[in-house]
């Protein structure tokens, strides 16, 4: 899934908004099912089968982007875009990389060693196993890690996407190359890195 030097390509645009839509799902739940009291038990193991199920999905999107983003360049930047602008992006866009990799994985790491022992069942069915015994001390240190990780997961992203609107109303590309409202993309083969 090529992109071309004028628009990121359809495949990796869906794998943006589909990746966008699940944190932005995700975390709302985070909060929800730690929130349900203990006699709601059902509804509180659903949840948390909910999250976690999400969260690997969204752990296995950005690991399959990231496997294509290493053998295809990205578009072009807007060429009314400053080099300082250029470069603010780049280092959000690893961020954001970054923080979609971890998060997933300390909260794979707060459900191994949760003195609770709640099963991690992908779809609600498949059992993922956990390579980690329950450790009380570890799930203390574990548990804010995965939650501030997830913090920052969200302020990254309001941030850029605010920086992506804000582009927008200026008048430049960068959002409608995203979007796909741009001619689309014809495929090129993979060449160097950016
Ligand atoms: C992008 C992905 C994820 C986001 C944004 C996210 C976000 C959150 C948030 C906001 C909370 C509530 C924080 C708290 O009250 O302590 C939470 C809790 C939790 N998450 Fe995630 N999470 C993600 C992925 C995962 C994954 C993949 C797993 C496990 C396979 C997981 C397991 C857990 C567990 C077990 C808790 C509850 C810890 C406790 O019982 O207090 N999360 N998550
Ligand atoms: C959790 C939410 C989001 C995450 C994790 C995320 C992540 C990313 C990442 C990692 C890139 C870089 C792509 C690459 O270099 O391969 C990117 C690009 C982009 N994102 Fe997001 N994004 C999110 C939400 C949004 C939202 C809500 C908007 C718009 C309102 C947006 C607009 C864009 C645009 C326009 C680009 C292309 C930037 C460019 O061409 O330099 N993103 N996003």
């Amino acid at each position: 899934m090529p992109n071309d030097p004028s628009g990121w390509g359809r495949g990796l645009r869906r794998l943006h908004w589909w990746t966008a839509g699940l944190v932005f799902v995700t975390f709302p739940l985070g909060w929800l099912m730690v929130a349900v009291p203990l006699r709601e038990l059902l509804l509180k193991f659903l949840l948390y089968q909910l999250h976690k199920t999400i969260g690997l999905i969204v752990f296995g999107l950005a690991l399959y982007r990231l496997g294509i983003r290493a053998r295809v360049t990205r578009p072009d930047w807007d060429p009314h875009l400053p080099e300082w602008q250029r470069r603010a992006a780049s280092s959000m866009h690893a961020m954001l990389y970054a923080l979609l990799i971890a998060v997933p994985v300390l909260g794979y790491l707060s459900a191994a060693l949760a003195p609770a022992r709640v099963p991690t069942l992908f779809l609600g069915l498949i059992p993922i196993p956990h390579l980690l015994s329950p450790d009380a001390r570890w799930f203390a240190v574990i548990r804010p890690v995965h939650r501030w990780g997830a913090v920052l997961l969200m302020g990254a992203a309001a941030a850029h996407a605010g920086a992506a609107l804000e582009h927008h109303w200026r008048g430049r590309s960068v959002l409608r190359r995203m979007w796909g409202s741009e001619a689309e993309s014809p495929v090129r083969p993979p060449s160097t890195r950016r």
